[in-house]
């Protein structure tokens, strides 16, 4: 019986082996993408990872990979993601290690997006997860009623928490707030995308739609490809 570290990490060694001499990949966040990146450094291609937040950047710097940033890259061949849920048509929920908005601005600029995950994280509908939902400090409180709104308008009754870690508001390595919405269910998560978006304070959120090719999940039989 393999447990969900032996999956993420299979997951990951998958999508390393995916990837080839000359590429721009994008480096994601979490315990899953930490395994691909190992497996991706061990493999001493002459690529040039971006990565997706700080804690990735010192990960991937310290295991010899070469960095390079959004910005001065402007597409990248392929990128490499964990997952929170992974929902119907590759549908997905990110953002539990509060790196949702560099990974969204990465994930976008990429030809193509690679989600690894363990077998857990597929569900046949999302909203377990409690929602990240990234907000800019400056009158996040009357941001959160506001979210509370559309939360509602999606008829979704419930209200957003802040993520607190260790007493103190968790920052996104770009200074912003988190508020996590455990909405349960989520039927129409196209619906609840834009509703959010259209909140002024808010930055982003963890719904990844339409944006991932290729699901690689550990199970207990292997990994197995799943496309939308
Ligand atoms: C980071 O903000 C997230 O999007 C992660 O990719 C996600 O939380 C998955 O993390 P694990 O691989 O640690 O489960």
């Amino acid at each position: 019986m393999s447990t969900a570290d032996d999956q993420k990490r299979a997951a990951g060694e998958a999508a390393a082996a995916l990837v080839e001499n000359g590429m721009a990949v994008g480096l994601g966040t979490g315990s899953t993408a930490a395994w691909f990146v190992k497996a991706l450094a061990a493999r001493k291609l002459d690529i040039v990872g971006v990565p997706t937040s700080v804690a990735t950047a010192e990960l991937a710097a310290s295991l010899g990979i070469r960095l390079g940033e959004l910005g001065p890259i402007t597409s990248l061949d392929l990128t490499v993601d964990g997952a929170d849920e992974i929902g119907p048509a590759l549908a997905l929920i990110k953002g539990g290690g509060a790196a949702l908005l560099r990974e969204k601005l990465v994930w976008e600029a990429s030809k193509r997006c690679i989600v690894i995950a363990d077998a857990e994280k597929r569900v046949p509908m999302l909203g377990k997860f409690p929602l990240p939902i990234e907000v800019v400090a400056f009158g996040h409180e009357t941001t959160a009623l506001r979210i509370c709104d559309a939360l509602a308008e999606c008829d979704l009754g419930v209200a957003p928490r802040l993520r607190i870690k260790d007493g103190v508001p968790v920052k996104t390595d770009g200074g912003n707030l988190i508020y996590d919405a455990a909405c349960g269910r989520i039927e129409d998560p196209a619906l609840l995308a834009d509703a959010l978006k259209s909140v002024t304070g808010v930055v982003d959120h963890g719904l990844f739609l339409d944006l991932a090719d290729m699901a690689l999940v550990g199970t207990p039989e292997g990994v197995v490809t799943i496309e939308p």
